[in-house]
């Protein structure tokens, strides 16, 4: 990270634990190590960044209130501060996808963890080469660089974690219960909440990033996300309007946690078990739809792979990577 954002981001993330009280400047300098003057830059350049923050005479300075873009990469950057991942965050007022420069600077290096963000897309990506459709205004679109240490035949387990740390930053940050369908959709009562979208360089044996989109339905109403899905808004769920970058911040520190965790001795069996226990779409009849054609039959189990394994009248199928839609009731 450059060394004054991270000045900046220290500073932000005191004032804001401060909360109401004035924090004085000798304060800041001393629990920072910082001189008078670099507290100083950081706090002008918040300002710049819409910040406000009150200077009271002899006492110090005092959190205001946060700029209007609630995806200002300073904020999600001090909601990780104790974090690993999230540094840095890069944001673009508009960009075709946030796929295309995560994956750029993947492949030049770019550090785990880096993230980024828009608050517009103009040809946003879904799964099997579908589009994903930005609302004007209001929704989520991010994309992370994952490093993990995984079998490249295991990868799909990413996309698994990846669909329960939206669920878990949902509940934990909106009280949100939403369903998982296989593999790493978010619905809320049949509709789709949230997509995403993992990307991968790897050769045999070795995978070099993951590229993970996640686009979540935030604010905005009444748009469809990819073609031909219902969609729902986490705003219309809540009847409040959702901070974005808070919500961000709070799935990059449940996927950080799940990601080591899958790493970790038995951890690909761990989250399997997990997945297959909250996901919605184990026990159900569906219609599986892939490159072989389409099928139904009730998705039974899930494979060790994370791929999905249908029994049909025919016996039992085993997809990897296929597009499935529950259907109503078996029968
Ligand atoms: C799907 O459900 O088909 C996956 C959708 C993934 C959408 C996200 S939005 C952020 C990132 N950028 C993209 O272009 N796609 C992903």
């Amino acid at each position: 990270m450059h060394p004054f954002s991270k000045t900046k981001i220290a500073v932000l993330s005191e004032l804001m634990g401060a909360g109401d009280l004035t924090v004085s400047g000798g304060a800041l300098c001393l629990s920072l190590g910082l001189t008078r003057q670099a507290v100083w830059k950081a706090v002008n350049a918040l300002r710049e960044d819409g910040y406000v923050i009150e200077s009271i005479p002899h006492k110090g300075y005092r959190f205001v209130s946060l700029p209007k873009n609630d995806l200002d990469p300073s904020l999600i950057e001090a909601f990780l501060l104790d974090c690993p991942w999230g540094h840095p965050v890069l944001y673009w007022e508009s960009l075709n996808s946030t796929q295309v420069p995560a994956k750029e600077l993947a492949r030049k290096g770019a550090p785990e963890g880096l993230i980024v963000t828009t608050s517009y897309q103009t040809s946003g990506r879904g799964r099997l080469g579908r589009r994903w459709v930005s609302a004007p205004e209001g929704g989520i679109f991010f994309s992370l660089v994952i490093r993990p240490v995984l079998p490249p035949e295991s990868i799909q387990l990413l996309s698994l974690v990846s669909a329960m740390s939206v669920q878990d930053a949902l509940f934990t940050l909106h009280g949100v219960r939403c369903q998982l369908k296989w593999p790493n959709d978010i619905l809320w009562e049949n509709s789709k909440l949230c997509g995403i979208l993992t990307e991968v360089s790897s050769e045999p044996g070795l995978v070099h990033f993951a590229v993970t989109g996640i686009g979540i339905n935030a604010n905005s109403s009444n748009v469809s996300l990819d073609e031909g899905s219902e969609t729902v808004s986490l705003s219309s769920i809540t009847g409040k309007k959702i901070h974005r970058g808070e919500l961000i911040a709070g799935v990059v520190r449940y996927l950080h946690g799940a990601v080591r965790g899958l790493e970790a001795p038995g951890g690909m069996k761990r989250a399997l078990d997990e997945y297959s226990s909250r996901c919605d779409t184990l026990g159900r009849k569906v219609r599986v739809v892939s490159d072989e054609g389409e099928v139904i039959g009730e998705a039974v189990a899930l494979g060790e792979k994370g791929e999905i394994i249908v029994r049909t009248k025919d016996g039992t199928q085993t997809f990897t990577s296929a597009d499935v839609n529950h259907l109503r009731a078996l029968g």
